[in-house]
């Protein structure tokens, strides 16, 4: 069984530069690069959403450089790739708070939302400035301003910013780190969890079709009992 939305934590593109004596710049790139290969497998293969956890709201405690750096790839990303899924029939989808972000990267993202809208092939998720405790306590203060008594799980998750996505089967953490570090904390209540030591960057068609392997050989019970 393959999952119907994958969710990736890809993390080590910094410890990638480093052991071939590159920058962290490099590492970045090279993980960007990545992102292209796992949405087309996962195309081929008919996984209709991804979520790819780009930019945490605690990724700006980087070095200013840093932060920089990823704003541009973000522009350069998008300038590069958005004909092609377009073409492919993405429909982007972006996670997070982008108000800090500058003119320049939020006016590309909204020109790959515009773009693609009418999609309907693949749904990418980019994650930025995303963090799920800001998530939450955003629907709350939702809710607060609308006065609402009463709220149940249907309603709290349309004011998500995954609103009418399946939660993720499947959570890929690339770089040996076991963590979920504020990714999607509502929504993978009860997904699947997949750690691998491979960095982002290595982390290629062959390494993703080993954890979806490994996922499809996972019983989900969602606190019930097998089915016998
Ligand atoms: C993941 O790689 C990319 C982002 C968080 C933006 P890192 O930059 O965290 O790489 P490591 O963890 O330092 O190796
Ligand atoms: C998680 O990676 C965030 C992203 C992949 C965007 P980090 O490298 O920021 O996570 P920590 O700091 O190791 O938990
Ligand atoms: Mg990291």
């Amino acid at each position: 069984m393959f999952p119907e939305h994958v969710g990736f934590i890809m993390d080590g593109n910094g410890r990638w530069a480093k052991g071939r004596g590159l920058s962290r710049s490099d590492g970045h790139r090279a993980g960007t690069e990545n992102i292209r290969n796992i949405i087309q497998t996962s195309k081929d293969l008919k996984i209709r959403y991804l979520s790819f956890y780009a930019f945490s709201t605690e990724n700006f405690k980087r070095p200013l450089q840093e932060v920089r750096f990823l704003m541009n790839l973000l522009i350069e990303f998008f300038n590069k790739e958005l004909p092609e899924l377009n073409k492919e029939g993405a429909r982007i989808h972006i996670l997070g708070d982008v108000s800090l972000f500058s003119a320049p990267v939020r006016f590309v993202l909204e020109k790959a939302l515009e773009t693609t809208k009418n999609n309907n092939e693949i749904h990418v998720c980019l994650a930025l400035g995303y963090g799920g405790r800001a998530e939450i306590l955003r629907a709350v203060n939702l809710l607060l301003e609308k006065e609402t008594k009463h709220v149940d799980e249907k309603d709290f998750k349309d004011l998500l910013y995954t609103a009418g996505m399946p939660d993720p089967d499947l959570i890929i953490r690339t770089s040996g780190e076991h963590r979920i570090s504020n990714f999607l904390l509502f929504q993978m209540a009860y997904s699947e969890l997949y750690f691998t030591q491979v960095l982002w960057p290595d982390f290629d068609k062959d390494q993703y079709l080993i954890a979806l392997e490994d996922f499809s050989s996972r019983k989900r019970r969602f606190g019930g009992v097998d089915d016998e």
